[in-house]
């Protein structure tokens, strides 16, 4: 059997709208994507604002939607269940999407179902040319959010490790700001610290040898604003080089970490998900150290490692190919921030 099935992101600072086809065997395909960036509209503000990013997803959703379809030669008549997400993220954000999704299918008669977020960015990578196989060991690293996870199937996960305070990409965000990076503040930071020198600040790698899986950021972070206090006047002339050490502190814990999980389960696959899974010097010194360890790394592809309606639509399809999860026409949404 064939669905179409439509899936909205409007988590955070993205609108993303994606149509994909499940045929029920094989891993589904992406049919069409669309999506828009609010970073632009908050950069000024040096962070997200909630209240504008609900305001901008209102604005966007529906012409987005209309994209899709006319990328892909459906019509919305067409499309099977309408996905969207549930959370975790802003609530007003989620909600606008939310409406959307059940707005759409209570007009079209079609149910809807609601992901997590999360789930979204670790099936990412089976939007790739080369999707993984079960089981893997997933590396989930965005903005809010650092795990370690066992996964054995759809809906099969087990967290290894997470974060007991700050998230990854929350360390490269929040460290950026004190260097006075703009938002956000990954991406900058790393753009910074190719032209650093990632061994001229010794920072902490914090519980690196905890003997767990857990991870912890928030004390590289108070390391990294001692350091830029330190240097006073000569930050703006050392500012690569502490970008350059922060990223290498960050990189090397969550490489380590990974290396860990996958001795401890024994499991010869990994799979790296969330925006910070952009990130290339995690992808390098990932991808040479499973290299040696005969490891296979997947990724998802570079454009669809933030936040994007396609993941939204992937896991969507492959909860309801797995037969966990059912549709609902019940259109009474609610959305999940936490
Ligand atoms: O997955 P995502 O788009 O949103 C959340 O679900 O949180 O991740 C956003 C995070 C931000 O913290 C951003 O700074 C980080 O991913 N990020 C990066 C890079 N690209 C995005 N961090 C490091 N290097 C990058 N190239
Ligand atoms: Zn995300």
């Amino acid at each position: 059997m064939s669905l179409l099935i439509l899936g909205i992101e409007s988590s955070c600072d993205e609108t993303g709208v994606a149509l994909v086809r499940s045929t029920g065997a094989d891993v589904p395909t992406l049919l069409a994507h669309a999506l828009h960036s609010q970073i632009d509209m908050h950069q000024a503000y040096g962070g997200v604002v909630p209240e504008l990013a609900s305001r901008d997803h209102i604005r966007r959703v529906l012409p987005l939607t209309q994209a899709v379809m006319a990328e892909s030669g459906h019509t919305l008549a067409e499309v099977d269940v309408v996905a969207y997400t549930r959370g975790p993220g802003l609530a007003g954000a989620l909600l606008v999407g939310a409406g959307v999704a059940c707005a759409l299918g209570a007009a079209l008669g079609k149910p809807v179902l609601g992901v997590h977020h999360l789930e979204g960015h670790l099936l990412s990578p089976f939007l790739s040319a080369d999707p993984p196989e079960f089981p893997f060991v997933a590396l989930l690293v965005s903005g809010g959010h650092t795990q370690l996870m066992r996964v054995d199937g759809v809906g099969r996960y087990e967290i290894l490790g997470e974060t007991i305070d700050d998230a990854a990409g929350e360390a490269f965000d929040k460290s950026a700001k004190l260097m006075g990076l703009s938002y956000p503040g990954g991406p900058a930071l790393s753009r910074l610290a190719e032209q650093g020198d990632p061994l001229a600040f010794k920072l902490p790698r914090p519980l690196l040898h905890s003997g767990n899986l857990d991870f912890s950021f928030a004390g590289l972070k108070t390391a990294v604003m001692t350091q830029a206090k330190k240097l006073g006047d000569d930050l703006e002339a050392r500012k690569a080089d502490l970008a350059a050490s922060t990223q290498a502190a960050i990189v090397d814990v969550l490489v380590k970490k990974s290396l860990t999980a996958l001795r401890e389960t024994g499991l010869q696959r990994i799979v790296v998900a969330g925006g910070v899974g952009a990130n290339r010097l995690l992808r390098e010194q990932l991808n040479a150290a499973c290299a040696k360890q005969r490891v296979r790394v997947h990724y998802p592809e570079l454009h669809l490692c933030t936040d994007n309606g396609a993941m939204i639509a992937m896991a969507a399809a492959m909860r309801l190919q797995s037969g966990q999860q059912q549709a609902r026409c019940d259109y009474a949404f609610d959305v999940k921030p936490r």
